[in-house]
């Protein structure tokens, strides 16, 4: 056989957020074909990492109260585990923040650059100037310039559809402070994507994308490629571009670079040439990815890899989104699922089994309708397949000590109609049409379920013991063939059969094997049905993490309106704490000495003990309420209060000014 060399990739996911069941169409969909190709044989490698960079990632972060690398890490980990769950194998799952990635970041920036691909470009970007961050589009919110919609993101209105840039939406905020952001000028690095567009279009055919990804990319084609921003501004997380001053890659640069970083990664560690993979005319890349990143992996991407050198993809496999019972998935409803919380009530297999079902390969949307799932896992998988194999062996443990025999001659035209069902099989995976695999696998199933009902095993057993142990032994052998064509779908089922068999994993090339005269044990129970409980309880589950997380981000409610003047009563002042000491018998206060200027020095007992130690505090700058009225503590009198935000405990925030601020300064 010709052993092919395949590298597969899927999108990186964003290290933002838990991996839910719109996700997992996507892993799953890339998992069933690399099992699929592995099992003929092929050098097939599945590559994945997480998608850490960006200002959302950041957001989260700082968000959660943990520093980006810390953030990403804690993701990353549970990521592992979720994926595990689900029986997505990778050879590689790293992470985009890693020192291969910015090797490789540069040197295509390097090759961009060195061939005049590259030009830098003064723009306008929307600012918070509160934040002190330039905004990404989705960070702004506002309401629609074309139909009024409120509360709609700075690229497109979710109600009527209409693009247009962030400082279109009328009443615009910042989506974290809300207040209004400004248009900054900066100057950014272009990637000069129409120097590719001869390139872009010789490429891109039948052969590399599917026929119904070419008109849309058509259109672009027709609208002019647009030269891409590939940079921003600090503070951003992600590499710094060499040679720039403050300038990051956008985080859509290093995440596709985040295959090859992957790749090498796993080469590193097993020995193997990273070129023999990306440089290598002989090597097949394919990438899988959601309809809503095509001009990422059909446009820029291919433009890169033509700039520096490295491999095109073989081809670019692009699948539709996830409507759960018909819709998009809610929050509300309970069916934005998360991987993890699925896994709890429901066999993550049949998630695989279901989506593989649904899915033939093209770009349109696939739905989740839990009916209808409970439906065909209780037929197909529990009430065809493994009730096949249980009620046969049970009989043969039962009756016929546990021993097969060899399959009769009457018998063997069925077996191998069964057998020769494998290469239409192999080729649907290889086709992603799952769906018509299914659908083949389980006409095969209720020809098996016939055959049994047919021999009624139960009955024949009074009168003639051979002829059933030919009839079960058939039986058993056209049910590891099934076992073995859902392989890719149901590998922890075939897994329990392997191990059951007493066989070595299975191949496609195992169909050439065979149970007869053997001693098969008893299979134990192998799937168990859905009960429409479970589902209910996945869903009431979802409903309480989303409001949990809903009011994790609820706010304390504001005090009733003030006027002005009710605020500039309160006189706070600029001051440097020049003392803070430990109270002897106070377990929240400290005592402070601020120098508010013009030889003032307030004696000020603060309750942040609890976050702050004295010697931290000394030298620092901080706004103090100046004009309170002295007031007669335990251990002394204070004379103001020192500005602090946050929950108490360790979460106690001094209010800070910005350098240059001096000791006095009267806040306006
Ligand atoms: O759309 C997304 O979820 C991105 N994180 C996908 C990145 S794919 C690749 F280019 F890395
Ligand atoms: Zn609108």
């Amino acid at each position: 056989m010709n052993k092919r060399k395949i590298l597969v990739t899927s999108a990186l996911p964003y290290a933002n957020g838990s991996l839910h069941l719109g996700h997992l169409v996507e892993y799953i969909q890339t998992d069933v074909w690399v099992r699929a190709h592995k099992m003929s044989g092929h050098n097939c490698r599945y590559m994945c990492a997480d998608d850490t960079h960006g200002t959302p990632v950041m957001i989260s972060a700082a968000k959660a109260g943990l520093k980006p690398e810390e953030y990403i890490s804690k993701i990353h980990k549970e990521r592992i585990e979720d994926f595990k769950k689900f029986r997505v194998n990778f050879d590689n799952y790293y992470t985009t923040h890693s020192k291969e990635n910015k090797e490789f970041c540069s040197l295509i920036f390097k090759a961009m650059k060195e061939k005049g691909h590259i030009k830098e470009q003064e723009i306008s970007q929307m600012y918070c100037e509160n934040e002190k961050i330039f905004l990404p589009d989705r960070f702004i919110k506002g309401t629609c310039p074309k139909c009024g919609a409120q509360d709609q993101y700075g690229d497109a209105c979710e109600k009527c559809g209409a693009t247009y840039e962030p400082y279109d939406l009328t009443d615009s905020g910042c989506a974290m402070c809300g207040s209004k952001p400004v248009l900054k000028k900066t100057v950014h690095y272009f990637f000069k994507l129409g120097d590719f567009q001869d390139g872009l279009q010789e490429w891109l055919s039948e052969k590399h994308v599917q026929n119904e990804m070419l008109n849309k990319l058509k259109e672009w084609f027709g609208e002019g490629l647009k030269d891409w921003d590939i940079s921003r501004d600090a503070p951003y997380f992600g590499f710094e571009i060499p040679d720039s001053e403050d300038k990051y890659f956008y985080v859509w640069v290093d995440a596709p670079v985040g295959y090859m970083a992957s790749t090498k990664n796993w080469c590193d560690k097993n020995g193997e040439d990273f070129n023999s993979w990306w440089k290598n005319p002989d090597t097949e890349i394919y990438h899988f990815i959601g309809k809503d990143i095509v001009y990422f992996h059909c446009l820029f991407w291919p433009a890169m890899l033509m700039c520096s050198d490295y491999n095109l993809p073989s081809k670019v496999f692009v699948h539709g989104f996830l409507t759960v019972n018909g819709e998009k998935m809610s929050k509300s409803r309970g069916t934005f699922i998360k991987g993890s919380t699925f896994a709890k009530y429901i066999n993550p297999e049949f998630l695989r089994y279901y989506y593989s079902c649904k899915l033939s390969g093209t770009t349109s949307d696939l739905d989740l309708n839990f009916e209808d799932f409970k439906a065909r896992i209780n037929s197909d998988i529990v009430g065809k397949i493994a009730n096949l194999g249980v009620r046969t062996s049970a009989i043969l443990s039962k009756r016929l000590q546990s021993s097969t025999c060899s399959i009769a001659e009457e018998d063997r035209e069925l077996v191998e109609s069964i057998k020769a069902a494998c290469p239409k099989i192999t080729e649907l995976y290889e086709n992603l049409d799952y769906s018509k695999a299914m659908r083949e696998i389980c006409r095969l199933a209720d020809t098996a379920n016939k055959f049994i009902e047919d021999s009624a095993p139960w009955t024949l057993i009074k009168s003639d013991p051979q002829k059933t142990r030919e009839k079960l032994t058939a039986a058993l052998e056209i049910f590891r063939l099934l076992i073995l064509y859902l392989k890719p779908v149901t590998p922890c089922l075939a897994e329990t059969i392997e191990k059951y068999f007493n066989i070595t994993p299975m191949t496609w090339d195992s169909i050439n094997e065979s149970i007869e005269n053997k001693t098969i044990e008893k299979l134990p129970h192998l799937a168990q049905r859905i009960e429409s409980e479970d589902i209910e309880k996945m869903i009431k589950e979802t409903i309480e993490e989303n409001s949990n997380e809903a009011k994790k981000e609820t706010i304390e409610p504001l005090a009733p309106e003030c006027t002005i003047d009710d605020f500039l009563k309160v006189d706070l002042r600029v001051g440097t704490i020049t003392s803070a000491e430990n109270i002897e018998g106070a377990k929240a206060l400290l005592r402070l000495k601020v120098d508010i200027g013009g030889g003032i020095e307030k004696n000020i007992f603060a309750g942040i003990k609890s976050a702050y130690s004295p010697e931290d505090l000394v030298g620092t700058k901080v706004v103090i309420a100046a004009n309170l009225k002295p007031r007669k503590m335990r251990f002394g009198i204070s004379e103001g209060m020192v500005i602090a935000a946050g929950e108490g405990g360790q979460n106690i925030f001094l209010l800070r000014p910005d350098k240059g601020a001096k000791n006095g300064d009267k806040i306006h």
